[in-house]
């Protein structure tokens, strides 16, 4: 079983055309290269994360015509269209939201999902454990609702990934395609396959694994993946972890280790100051090795 943490909502992601957007417009991914900070406003066809007074989120794609609904009334997506990020705008009701463009974290937590997906929490080390940089290939399965892919894309990788089900290929290709712009899919090779017979591919930089008996897909790596390689395997439970381990040692792998990552969050609100009450115990184990010759 794996943690779920509570979804907030993603509304309107049919795809419209962007009523006022031209051909060199900047994608929906909001980073910003330094030469381009400049006060940018938002656009119809954007995604926008509107956050309400209660600091509930929700991810809205901008449209001319466009309304909000909420319990506290609508708010026009015309009142945020042509205003920059953080600019707080009303429902008819009077509820106060404030508009930015959503973070790659804001959109993992609010996309529509097929499979559950890895958290930010721990993808953020993923990212680090399995060195994903610009042109570094990636081996990658299960997609599932592509939240780990789409990291992984925006630090620059090329990915082939390995997915079982046709639903959650399409909805993992169809969320990089949302966030990240049609041109990241060109990095993006998903497959409809079972990793557990086999990698037909070759050349590998990381191999990547989500997926519930990743040491089935180990024996198949070292023909895959270039020696000095690195591996990451994200498992819920412990048991997994041993057999990965034990799999790992098997078949050659060196500098085996396993991390999980806990965050703690705090409330800081005058003179109380002091760790929050609830905080996620655990999502995962991150489990990453190097091919040895
Ligand atoms: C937990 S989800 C992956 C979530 C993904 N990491 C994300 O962040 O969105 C696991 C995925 O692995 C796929 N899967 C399970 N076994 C597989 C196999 N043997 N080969 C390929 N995909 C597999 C499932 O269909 C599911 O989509």
């Amino acid at each position: 079983m794996r943690y779920s943490e509570p979804e907030g909502r993603l509304l309107s992601l049919t795809p419209e055309p962007a009523l006022d957007a031209t051909e060199e417009d900047p994608p929906t991914d909001p980073s910003v290269p330094a030469d381009e900070r400049v006060i940018r406003p938002m656009q119809a066809g954007e995604l926008v994360l509107l956050i309400d007074q209660k600091k509930r989120r929700y991810v809205v794609e901008l449209s001319a015509e466009g309304e909000f609904q909420t319990h506290a009334g609508s708010l026009a997506h015309r009142d945020v269209i042509g205003r920059p990020e953080g600019v707080a705008v009303a429902s008819t009701r009077g509820q106060r939201f404030t508009a930015y463009r959503p973070t790659l974290s804001d959109f993992i937590l609010t996309m529509p999902r097929g499979a559950q997906v890895i958290y930010p929490k721990d993808i953020g080390p993923i990212l680090m454990l399995a060195d994903i940089g610009p042109g570094v290939r990636v081996f990658e399965s299960g997609v599932g609702s592509g939240a780990l892919s789409m990291a992984m894309l925006r630090a620059g990788a090329d990915i082939v990934g390995y997915e079982l089900r046709e639903d959650f290929a399409a909805r993992a290709t169809k969320n990089v395609g949302s966030f990240l712009g049609e041109a990241a899919l060109a990095r993006y090779q998903v497959e409809l396959r079972d990793s557990y017979d086999g990698i037909d591919h070759r050349d590998f930089d990381r191999v990547v694994l989500d997926i519930p008996e990743p040491w089935r897909v180990i024996p198949h790596i070292p023909v895959a993946l270039r020696p000095g390689g690195l591996f990451v395997s994200y498992s819920p439970s412990i048991t997994q972890v041993v057999k990965v381990t034990d799999e790992l040692a098997r078949v050659g792998f060196g500098e085996v280790s396993t991390t999980e990552v806990l965050n703690r969050t705090w409330h800081i609100e005058g003179q109380s100051v002091r760790p929050d009450h609830r905080m996620v115990a655990h999502t995962g184990f991150l489990t990453r090795a190097r091919l040895t010759r």
